[in-house]
């Protein structure tokens, strides 16, 4: 099954989603409507919301409430792309110029709140403390996955330990926390909620693991955002701490003061570096190891066109080049 056919087994339940999306997109403020318009309607692939969907129906669809979490899931989503780009000082994102590099930094960091207190409402409509709670420790976790980020930066001797830590936050949380809701509000058991949580932590993992990768390995046209972005800013990522660490002294040196510095003055000779050392080859392994575990985890859902597509999925997060 590939990504095409896994989006056409829900695809009607996905334009519900987007028509709430838009819906709760508006504001009576222009400049929001505006900035949040753009970038919600700029192709992003809207994976987590996939995930919510294909999820509700492997365990017992509830079409009101996934297509209500699938849109709150988005909203987190784009609120901390908004948040993410101003940190990153990226300049292109789903293949257009990016929100802080159009309206300015203040615009994105105070429309990005909007969009994640507009989540927090929907959240609220749904009346139920699960979802509450989950929600509240996902977007937590998030925030504190940032900031370790954050303190990494510039770091040569972040481990693989610390660094799988940081996606875990940034990134797998949201999956597995979309994923654990999607069971939970299909009135699933806690063996099937667990299950999911796993498939969605593992996917997630999985799914960050190959965005370091494409930031060396990618191509811009594809991914619709600048190569090269983590090693401007510093970013101790794991094709490069590999390198390190399978790299001869010349090679280590290199890449310890690109990180250190930051900046793309030595691009060429650390992408030579990184693909000669087997690092993005390592971190590939990695990746699709986590795929299988997620794969793995789904063991226990029952056989279904939807169990199938999130298998699909998880080797989707792998195989991208998008
Ligand atoms: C980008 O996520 C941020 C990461 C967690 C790597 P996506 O690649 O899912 O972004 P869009 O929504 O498709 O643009
Ligand atoms: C994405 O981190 C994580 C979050 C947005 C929380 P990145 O900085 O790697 O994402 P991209 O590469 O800019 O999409
Ligand atoms: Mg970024
Ligand atoms: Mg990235």
């Amino acid at each position: 099954m590939d990504i095409n056919a896994i989006r056409a087994l829900v695809a009607d339940d996905m334009a519900a989603v987007n028509r709430l999306i838009q819906a709760r997109l508006q504001s009576d403020v222009v400049l929001i409507n505006q900035l949040a318009g753009y970038i919600i309607n700029s192709g992003g692939k809207r994976l987590r919301p996939l995930l919510v969907l294909l999820a509700g129906r492997a365990c017992g669809f509830r079409p009101q409430a996934h297509a209500q979490m699938a849109a709150i899931v988005e909203f987190i989503h784009t609120a901390t792309l908004l948040h993410d780009d101003v940190v990153d000082a990226s300049t292109l994102r789903r293949g257009r110029d990016t929100a802080n590099s159009i309206w300015g930094n203040e615009a994105s960091v105070l429309v990005g709140d909007f969009l994640y207190t507009r989540a927090f409402e929907l959240m609220v409509e749904l009346e139920d403390a699960q979802v509450m709670q989950v929600m509240a420790k996902a977007t937590n976790t998030i925030a504190a996955g940032e900031v370790m980020q954050l303190m990494n930066v510039h770091d040569p001797d972040v481990t693989e330990e610390r660094y799988l830590e940081v996606i875990y936050r940034k990134t797998g949380a949201l999956f597995e926390a979309g994923c654990r809701l999607a069971a939970a509000l299909a009135g699933a058991g806690v063996e099937q909620q667990e299950a999911l949580a796993a498939y969605g932590r593992q996917l997630g993992t999985a799914f960050q693991l190959i965005d370091d990768v494409l930031d060396y390995a990618g191509s811009a046209d594809e991914i619709g955002k600048n190569i090269g972005d983590d090693l401007i800013e510093g970013k101790p990522t794991l094709p490069l701490i590999q390198a390190m660490r399978a790299g001869d002294s010349a090679q280590r040196s290199l890449i310890r003061e690109a990180i250190e510095q930051g900046g793309l003055d030595r691009i060429e000779e650390v992408h030579a570096a990184v693909e000669n050392t087997g690092a993005i080859t390592y971190t590939r392994r990695l990746a699709r190891a986590e795929a299988d575990r997620a794969i793995e985890s789904l063991r226990c859902l029952p056989n279904s066109d939807y169990k199938a597509a999130l298998q699909a999925l998880a080797n989707f997060a792998v195989e991208r080049s998008t």
